[in-house]
Formats: C-alpha cells, structure tokens, sequence
C-alpha cells in the first residue's frame, strides 16, 4: 500500500509538474514559460503577474533534480495598467546556459520564501525530435475548450503552437484571466485546466479577436496579447498607421497606459519568426488591415524565408486560412497571395485557425491571377479581406503513408481548438469542399500533433478522447 502510494504521489507529480502549490495570494498568473525575444535551445523565459509590488521576487535553478539551487538575475519588472482594472506587475526572468532541450527546475520565491515551483523544458536542438501541438481559437471557456487542452497535455508536447484567437471576444486582459490561464496554465490537471505553460512554452499568432480592437478609449484593457506574450520581435517594423498596423482610438491616458503595459513589443511582435529544432517558424499577422500586396512587407516574408534555407523544416503559422472549404470565412482569401512566396521559400505546412473546424488541403501551388478584390465589412467600414482567384495545381499522388514526398505546400486549419464549431454539415458533404481540400472534420472538435524526428514530420489530427480524425507523415530526402 505504501509503495503504491508512493507511486501514486509521483504519477501526480509528473502529470502535474509543479513541485507544490502556490500560495493563493501570490500570483494573479502562476509563472509561465516563453520564446522570448531571442529563442534559442539554451534558454528560456520564465515569466508571472502579481498584484504586488513592494515583495522582493526572485528565481532559483537547476538542470538536474539533484543538483544545486542557482540564483537567477533578479527578475525584471514592468507594470500593467489599463483603466477599468486593477494595476499587475509583470516579472521576468531570462535563463540561460541551460541543456538543450532537457528538463529544468525552477522555484520562484517571494520575500526569499517559496512560492511556487515546477519543472520546465527548453528549446530544441536541430538535432533533438521533437513535438508540438498546432490548434486555434481556443479561449472561449467551453466544455470543449478544456476536453482539448486535457488531451493535449497527455501527449506530452515539447511546445504549443496557437494558430490565433488566443481569447474571445476581444482580446482583453479580464478575458485571459477567465479563458486562458485557468485553461493552459492550471495548478494541476483535472477537468477544468492543465498545467502545461509552467512546463513547455506556448507561441502565438494573433487573430482577429486578439488584436483587431484597437479602440482603447471603448476597451481600455484590450491587446492583452502585446502585454503577456514575449515573443521574437524581429519581423518588419512599421509605425502605427503603416499598411501593417492600424492607428489606435485611444485618449492621451488611454495610450499612455497601453504603450507602457506593451513596452517594446507594440507593434512588433505582430510578424516574427524563429527557429526550433530543425525547424524555422514564420509567424504573420494575417488580420485584414494588414495590405498583404504591400511589397516591402512581403519581401520580409521572401528575405525571412531564404534566410533560414538551411532549416530541414519551414513551417508558417497565421490565423486567416487562404484555401478554406468552409462556407464561413470563405470569402477571406487574401493569405492567398502570399502561396508563391511560401513556395519559393521551401515551405512544408502552412497553420492556420479562424475556422472552427479541422481542414487539410492537398499540397499545392497556387499562383494568383492579381492581388484579387476586397471585400468590405457590411458598414463598408473596414477591410474583411480579399477574394483571390488564380492558378492552382494539386498533388493527389502524396497520400502521406506510401507517398511522403509532396509536391506543394500543405495548408491545415486546425480551428476546432475550443469554440462553437462551423458548419458541421460539411464533414461528409463532400460536394461542398473546394478542390483543393483533401480532409474536413467539421463535427468534433479537435487539435493538431507533429512529430519532428529529423527528415520524418508526421501528423496527426485528434479529438478529445484520442481519436485520430488524420494521419499523413512527410519525409525529405
Ligand atoms: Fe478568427
């Protein structure tokens, strides 16, 4: 009885992570783990938000359970502040020097006593396997939601890749608090949440409810993502009122707030890119005030993309899918333009979200007759996007089990990450699927699960209970 107890105690304390409870006064979000600013397979970012401001915070590790505590650099601090909501303090540690791709051990302590502890995991190496998880519109506190979330923490991913609409409706600091960190970044597991961002990090592409409000002075606490993600902020820089970002509505206090919250991350942090393991990930903002026939930005893309041409892998991540056979969202095509680039830059899987169901195309090329014609909203206010006819050519030989070679990219929307999903009908209204579809599971939610093992990436799409919707491996020469 006792051994089993003991080993009761450590299945907890491997599902869980966290080597005990923190205290409930300490944190408004429990620490979590980034990217950063500069990924590499040595370090990481260990990040949480406290609603005090005069305790003394600091950060201890190890990279070996037996080892010896070491001291991190103390933590930095900055303060988030909109109207409407109380002021948190925002603390960053940077870790370096850690083994690639191994687990860590890190306690976050308060006035020197500890508040909380927890595995972690870096980057890694071009040469390590690896696994990630792809899945988007997630944060809409819904049954399924969690189902998700539950299964892919027992998959055990080295990161997670979020495909946009991180939170609903607007991307707000209150909506994080009830959508997404009880979610993704629990105390333990059970069926409401799970604690995977204090063990792996999770990146982010931002959608259209993440950061299409801009109003300020209407939603003082909205763009949360600029305050509470950490990510590269390498991609082109352009000024607020660019054909990349869009201007803010926002009083003199209003911006003032915001500017301080996002520090160096507004408006940056939009378009940027990275590598993991062998990989090289683009991450666009696919959101429709974003003029994609501007040249600059897309020579950005070309320039991004030939750089890192020594990547075994090049995967591009953003939310508004260019070939979708839903018939919601059908009609935003504009990422289309952007299909010669990818293929001319080597790009292997395109990820995106916005439509809440699960769709994979055939690998394709596709070359757009011209930069299409814009859709307007119904106030003739705003930009939806574009629709963009061209020439497309498919690759129905690659099966993904005796053919793995592709031709084309393969573009998945992996959407079905939580919220009410879309037009269900079509699952085996197959009439209805654009040509170039290849799979659509519009009735189960679900999420996507790669697996990186040098020259081999298999894939998978599946269900909360484990089931395995898709299945097709690519492997290089
Ligand atoms: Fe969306």
């Amino acid at each position: 009885m006792k051994n089993f107890k003991i080993l009761f105690l450590a299945f907890l304390f491997i599902i869980n992570g966290n080597l005990f409870a923190q205290k409930d006064d300490s944190f408004i979000v429990r620490p979590y783990l980034q990217i950063g600013p500069n990924p590499n397979s040595q370090s990481i970012e260990i990040l949480w938000q406290t609603a005090q401001v005069d305790a003394q915070w600091s950060l201890e590790y190890k990279t070996a359970e037996n080892g010896t505590w070491t001291k991190a650099n103390p933590p930095l601090m900055s303060e988030i502040k909109a109207k409407g909501i109380n002021p948190r303090y925002l603390f960053t540690v940077t870790l370096n020097n850690l083994q690639p791709g191994q687990e860590f051990f890190y306690k976050v302590m308060r006035n020197g006593s500890d508040q909380f502890a927890s595995k972690g995991k870096t980057l890694k190496a071009a040469d390590q396997a690896y696994k990630f998880i792809a899945f988007g519109d997630i944060g809409a506190n819904t049954r399924e939601q969690k189902d998700i979330a539950m299964q892919a923490f027992k998959t055990n991913p080295d990161f997670v890749a979020v495909t946009g609409d991180i939170v609903y409706n607007r991307g707000l600091i209150t909506e994080y608090d009830s959508k997404f960190w009880p979610i993704y970044n629990a105390e333990k597991a059970d069926t409401n949440g799970v604690p995977m961002m204090s063990y792996i990090p999770f990146v982010a592409a931002p959608g259209n409810h993440d950061i299409e409000t801009r109003n300020l002075d209407s939603y003082p606490e909205a763009l949360a993502y600029y305050m509470f993600w950490s990510q590269p902020l390498n991609g082109p820089q352009k000024p607020e009122g660019s054909v990349l970002v869009p201007h803010l509505i926002a009083n003199d206090e209003n911006r003032a707030s915001f500017l301080k919250s996002a520090g160096s991350k507004y408006p940056a942090m939009a378009n940027f890119s990275f590598d993991y393991g062998n990989a090289h990930w683009t991450i666009l903002d696919s959101n429709p005030y974003v003029d994609w026939t501007n040249k600059e930005i897309l020579d950005w893309v070309e320039k991004d993309l030939a750089a890192a041409k020594n990547a075994t892998w090049h995967f591009v991540m953003f939310h508004h899918p260019g070939f979708n056979s839903s018939r919601a969202h059908y009609e935003q095509q504009h990422m289309r333009l952007l299909s010669p680039i990818f293929e001319k830059g080597g790009v292997d899987v395109v990820f995106n979200g916005h439509v809440h169901n699960y769709q994979r195309s055939f690998p394709l090329t596709f070359k757009p007759d011209d930069n299409g014609d814009i859709v307007a909203s119904e106030d003739l206010k705003r930009v939806r996007g574009r629709i963009v006819s061209g020439k497309w050519t498919l690759d129905k030989k690659f099966d993904g089990k005796k053919i793995k070679s592709p031709q084309g990219v393969i573009y998945i929307v992996s959407g079905a990450g939580g919220n009410d999903l879309y037009n269900v009908d079509q699952t085996t209204d197959t009439d209805n699927w654009m040509k170039f579809t290849s799979k659509f599971v519009s009735d189960v939610h679900s999420f996507t699960l790669a697996e990186v093992n040098g020259k081999t990436l298999e894939i998978k799409q599946i269900t909360a209970t484990g089931k395995v919707l898709d299945k097709f491996v690519i492997e290089k020469k």
